[in-house]
């Protein structure tokens, strides 16, 4: 297959997500087995007004070669010892989500060991029913939603929506400002049509103009259409971002100060590159440019700063106040994204309570309780059966072990 498909994973780890060119046409015979056999249907018809995965495929993902599982809405616990394949689960759905790992990695490293591609499919249910497929291997990838190729990434996304809590997250705090950039990137692309394209379509004049500044002789006159493209498109990013952070900011306020219990300040602000006038700052930085070889102006570095108490929290702030920031701004985007679709997205949620003292666990419980109530589904990992009794009853417990999930 060509360019544009190895571009999927790709660019995805660079930016967001890339353009998906034509050559996303699956094999007639994959396409063939699209639809859902009728006792699923019967099962997910039960629950049709929440938004939620019904039913999960595996094959030769990660540690698991097989595996086909229901699953209701409401709150699902994945209990099991180290390594068992966990994570491993929350891994696909966020995979279906993104098509990206939270983990950070290409496809290369989901396929089960020996086996030559892996296969995650699901039927997402909520107003109607969902299917998505992907198939990945080194020589070949497939996208298909509702038994059909995807060509257009923007029109799969949306299909299910999820947030991650992960151990990663931290980075978000503690990292550099990309992982931050990355953050916006996928919130307004889980809420903007059209923010996806146009991101790509910046990134990709970043690339080129970075390759011109690179060459020997720098082509001006293709410097200077390629600067024209980025300030045009740039303006676009800088104004979504701009409107989306004072949106977003109130409700990670609220729930970093639900979750540390106390009166603990953090404002966020948008720390753009351009300051004012994306193409004159991009003039003034053209002798810079030069000597760096690289486009030194634009939102390819804008940063978010995350102050607690008006000091920098990465700088300032506390080990446990770090960790509690950081899954506030997870559970922000996840009431950012309730209050723009009308449902709740599905939480994963990966050993993030072990890093919080008891108090800021009884701070996010209601939290989760609350995307429960509101008909999500969670579903959390955990090792230890002691502490989810905080939880209460009402919970669908599944054992996990040697790459299998039963019921518990
Ligand atoms: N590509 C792969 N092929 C086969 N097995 C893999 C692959 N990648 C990871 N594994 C295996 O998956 C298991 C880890 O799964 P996972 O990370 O889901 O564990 P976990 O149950 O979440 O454990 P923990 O409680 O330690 O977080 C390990 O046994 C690891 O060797
Ligand atoms: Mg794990």
């Amino acid at each position: 297959m060509g360019g544009a498909v190895t571009s999927w994973d790709g660019k995805l780890r660079r930016a967001l997500p890339a353009h998906v060119g034509p050559d996303w046409r699956s094999a007639a015979g994959w396409l063939k087995t699209a639809r859902q056999k009728t006792s699923r249907r019967r099962f997910v018809s039960n629950y049709r007004l929440r938004v939620h995965l019904a039913h999960l495929r595996l094959r030769d993902f990660r540690n698991y070669a097989r595996l086909d599982t229901g699953f209701a809405p409401g709150f699902h616990l994945l209990l099991g010892d180290n390594a068992q394949g966990k994570t491993n689960i929350l891994e696909a759905v966020y995979l279906m989500a993104t098509l990206r790992s939270f983990r950070g990695v290409g496809g290369a490293h989901m396929i089960r060991h020996g086996a030559k591609g892996y296969f995650v499919g699901g039927n997402v249910v909520g107003q109607g029913e969902r299917e998505i497929k992907i198939y990945w291997s080194a020589r070949e990838r497939k996208l298909a939603l509702d038994g059909q190729p995807v060509k257009k990434l923007a029109d799969y996304f949306g299909a299910l929506r999820t947030v991650v809590f992960c151990t990663e997250d931290l980075q978000l705090v503690k990292g550099t400002a990309r992982s931050r950039r990355r953050f916006l990137d996928l919130l307004l692309a889980q809420t903007q049509p059209g923010y996806l394209a146009l991101l790509q379509r910046y990134m990709h004049s970043v690339r080129a103009r970075n390759a011109l500044l690179k060459a020997r002789v720098t082509d001006e006159a293709a410097l200077e259409s390629f600067s024209a493209e980025l300030v045009k498109l740039g303006n676009g990013i800088i104004r979504a971002r701009r409107e989306l952070v004072p949106k977003f900011s109130p409700l990670a306020r609220l729930a970093y100060r639900r979750i540390s219990n106390d009166a603990e300040e953090l404002r966020i602000e948008y720390q753009p590159s351009v300051k004012n006038d994306f193409a004159v700052e991009l003039a003034a930085a053209r002798a810079r440019e030069r000597s760096f070889r690289a486009t030194l102006v634009g939102p390819h570095r804008d940063d978010l700063q995350l102050l607690l108490h008006e000091k920098s929290a990465a700088q300032f702030g506390s080990e446990g106040q770090k960790r509690t920031l950081a899954i506030a701004l997870k559970m922000a985007q996840a009431e950012f994204l309730t209050g723009i679709h009308g449902s709740p997205p599905v939480l994963l949620i990966d050993d993030v309570m072990g890093e919080l003292d008891v108090k800021r666990r009884s701070g996010l419980l209601p939290l989760l309780a609350r995307s429960r109530e509101a008909s999500g589904q969670v579903f959390m990992t955990c090792t230890d059966e002691n502490w989810p009794s905080e939880l209460g009853k009402d919970l669908q417990r599944w054992t996990v072990k040697q790459g299998t999930i039963q019921r518990s």
